[in-house]
């Protein structure tokens, strides 16, 4: 079943179109990936999916329903989720508050239940934590819960930015460089954690430049290249399309890898030959 679709998708920025004519249908419990180099139009895309951007044209509709320019906080009410680039946590907050703000999406407490500490709102505090804790608990991390955010290692908050998510019950969620900036040890368990996401029917998009961790994982992947469509199709079809391979990968398939962290840093000319080799260093962690 489709959970989500966009029809002719478009975001103008001034006279760039950073998002144009993208037509996607994204099977419900599937992993689909969109990659492309930096400034293609991933993370406008995810805004335009999530209502922080209001599409120019076309349409979004999710579940059946169309949900073009909804706001953020009715699309996470219907059960979209999406954790940003750059990791936002509360970082004065422990890694559980963090999580347990995810919870207010869930709440049906008034400010009168909260201040006069009715039984519902006790109720649904305990509700909270157990929920807060189960979804520390799923992404390994339960071990963290009372440090500040601000001094737990990168993956450790990117687990965190992922359990916060979870806990406001999504549907899909939307996972804009997910791994950005953890090696790549931790990148294979952050793999794991994501196809254990999808094992529970919520459907997942991910944004990643890991190349290795795409092609294991995503059922599904869609190349942009400047807000274009450039190719769609499973891991195998992308690895093999003449456009992606000229655009994106490389000839090498050991190369991949390094073609994509230059591409990622230099736009789709950097793309072709490998004249890095794959232990170049990863460009994720720049930014
Ligand atoms: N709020 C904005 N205002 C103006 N231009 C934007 C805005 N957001 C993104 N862009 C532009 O849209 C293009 C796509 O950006 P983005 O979606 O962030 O790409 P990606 O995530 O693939 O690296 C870029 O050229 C970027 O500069
Ligand atoms: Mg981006």
């Amino acid at each position: 079943m489709t959970i989500l679709r966009t029809e002719g998708l478009g975001k103008r920025f001034g006279g760039l179109d950073a998002v144009k004519d993208v037509s996607l249908a994204v099977e419900e419990g599937s992993i689909t990936a969109i990659i492309g180099p930096n400034g293609a139009g991933k993370s406008t895309f995810f805004n335009l999916l999530a209502g922080y951007y209001t599409p120019t044209s076309g349409r979004v509709t999710f579940e059946g329903e169309d949900i073009t320019g909804m706001a953020p906080h009715r699309t996470v009410k219907r059960g979209i989720a999406r954790t940003f680039q750059t990791t936002h946590l509360f970082e004065e907050a422990t890694v559980l508050e963090n999580v347990l703000a995810g919870r207010v999406v869930r709440s049906r407490s008034t400010v009168f239940d909260a201040v006069l500490h009715t039984p519902r709102n006790r109720r649904e505090e305990k509700e909270n934590l157990a929920v807060a804790m189960a979804e520390l608990e799923f992404a390994g991390i339960a071990g963290f819960a009372h440090e500040p955010a601000a001094e737990v290692p990168q993956e450790v908050q990117k687990r965190t930015a992922v359990a916060l998510a979870l806990a406001t019950e999504p549907r899909l969620v939307l996972l804009d460089e997910p791994a950005a900036g953890i090696t790549e040890e931790e990148t294979a368990g952050f793999a794991d954690l994501i196809r254990a996401i999808a094992a529970r029917g919520i459907t997942v998009c991910l944004v990643e430049h890991k190349m290795s961790m795409i092609m294991s994982l995503a059922d599904h992947i869609l190349v942009l290249e400047r807000g274009r469509m450039l190719a769609e199709g499973t891991p195998a079809q992308i690895r093999s399309d003449e456009r992606v391979i000229e655009a994106y990968l490389g000839r090498d398939e050991d190369a991949e890898e390094a073609a994509v962290a230059e591409a990622a840093g230099a736009g789709p000319t950097g793309a072709g030959s490998s004249t890095t080799g794959p232990t170049a260093p990863a460009q994720e962690g720049a930014r």
